[in-house]
């Protein structure tokens, strides 16, 4: 049943038609006054965060030391070879339209890599039902609010503050109200779950949950992805946990857990209301194979397949099969590992006399107390050292007076080794002068 005020309203849409038209008339330029009204959910989507950091960056540089970028989360690493040498080696499947469900052999190397890394029972995983590949996370996570949620039922999605910002496109453009939940030093950077009220979590649709997060790095811990596994049940949302960066850590014994290892353990090995991503771009330095999945409850997937196909979102079969070759070597990953840990090790030591900064749990990304504002702090370091770093409050949306992002930047170890520590000495040059 559908609750409070149908979302299509077309008295008002009608309104909103007359004074758009009116306001490009009068205003704007009556040659444009046929140009249609879109969809005006549009309207709600904020700039990106380097839409803003570029406009912040407008003063001058030190044009004699190269500029080094540690704001966007793109691995640098090498791609392996053989993964460039897998789609050289498909090359001639160019010649097929791919399947949007993939080739069952992707879909198995996915369950069987899943059973493995989060200790799942290889029964509970059938690649015919629970799984699917997807063109990166970030197209599958946009898409996955589309096809779930109730446009009919006053639609809430509940996403981190922080947060990778196609949380809140994607809920938006599917016509949901967001609610943001706070990740603050207070909270270790997670979602407090018990800070929602019962009416909210009635309300609620689909949740986003970040772990490794990005930005602090921060895991959920087991039990509270337990707890939220419960709620889920009880108050028949979907949880959508973005696990993309699982696999850059720095203890090879401990690994971060993950949604399904947490629903298996408590006896919910059908993964009902749980959806995982999962991505080939950070962990196998592959952003540009554009290859990822999802994987959980098959009652959502067959939903969310049948949307795919309407979407036209097949991956490549060369993609495929070099995907394939990616989720069943782990002897590239460990060596990525290795090359994060190094960088870390070494960008640590040399801040840590002067900014507040700790290693993250995982992931590559150092979240960064800045002595004053972080805009300022992004600014002057750029017109001081040539060196980029994101203002944690463009990560973050102001909630009552609180953003939770204001006060941090974002440093992206993904730049190599000599980089990553010559950017680290020219930081604490200029944090030396603060
Ligand atoms: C938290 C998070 N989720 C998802 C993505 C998308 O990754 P991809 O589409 O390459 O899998 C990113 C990329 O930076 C990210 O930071």
């Amino acid at each position: 049943m559908p609750r409070g005020l149908p979302a299509d309203n077309p008295p008002r849409r009608a309104l909103r038609r007359l004074v758009h038209s009116y306001i490009i008339c009068r205003f704007v330029c009556p040659a444009e006054a046929v140009i249609p009204l879109m969809n005006p959910d549009l309207e709600k989507l904020q700039p990106y965060p380097f839409e803003k950091l570029r406009a912040l960056f407008s003063g001058t540089r030190p044009p004699e030391l190269p500029h080094i970028a540690l704001s966007i989360g793109e691995p640098k690493h090498a791609t392996p070879r053989f993964i460039a040498d897998s789609v050289r080696g498909h090359i001639d499947a160019l010649g097929k339209y791919p399947l949007t469900k993939g080739a069952l052999e992707l879909r198995q190397a996915i369950c069987d890599w899943l059973a493995q890394r989060f200790g799942l029972s290889p029964d509970s995983l059938d690649a015919e039902q629970h799984v699917l590949p997807v063109n990166g996370t970030r197209e599958a996570l946009f898409a996955f609010a589309q096809a779930v949620v109730d446009r009919t039922d006053r639609p809430l999605v509940i996403s981190p503050n922080p947060f990778y910002q196609i949380y809140e496109g994607a809920a938006l453009l599917a016509g949901a109200q967001l609610r943001f939940l706070p990740c603050t030093a207070a909270t270790d950077y997670l979602p407090d779950f018990d800070a929602v009220d019962t009416a909210t979590w009635d309300r609620c649709q689909l949740i986003y949950i970040c772990s490794p997060g990005n930005p602090s790095g921060a895991v959920i811990p087991l039990e509270r992805l337990q707890q939220l596994i419960t709620l889920a049940q009880k108050h028949d949302f979907i949880i959508a946990s973005d696990e993309c960066y699982s696999e850059l850590y720095f203890d090879e014994e401990r690994p971060p857990v993950g949604l399904l290892q947490a629903a298996a353990a408590m006896g919910n090995d059908a993964y009902r209301h749980c959806v995982v991503f999962h991505s080939l771009s950070k962990r196998s330095n592959a952003p540009g194979l554009r290859s990822g999945f999802v994987a959980g409850d098959a009652q959502i997937l067959a939903e969310f397949l049948r949307y795919r196909t309407y979407h036209g979102c097949a991956m490549p079969v060369q993609h495929q099969m070099a995907s394939i070759a990616a989720w069943q070597d782990e002897a590239h990953v460990r060596a990525n590992r290795d090359l994060y840990r190094e960088k870390f090790d070494a960008v640590i030591d040399i801040l840590s006399p002067v900014l507040e900064v700790q290693r993250p749990q995982a992931g590559f990304y150092l979240w960064v107390k800045t002595p004053g504002s972080d805009e300022d702090f992004a600014r002057g370091l750029f017109e001081q050292q040539h060196v980029t770093v994101l203002p944690g409050s463009y990560l973050s949306r102001e909630i009552d007076g609180l953003n939770p992002g204001r006060g941090h930047v974002r440093m992206a170890l993904v730049a190599t080794p000599d980089e990553c520590i010559e950017a680290a000495r020219r930081i604490r040059a200029y944090a030396e002068t603060l």
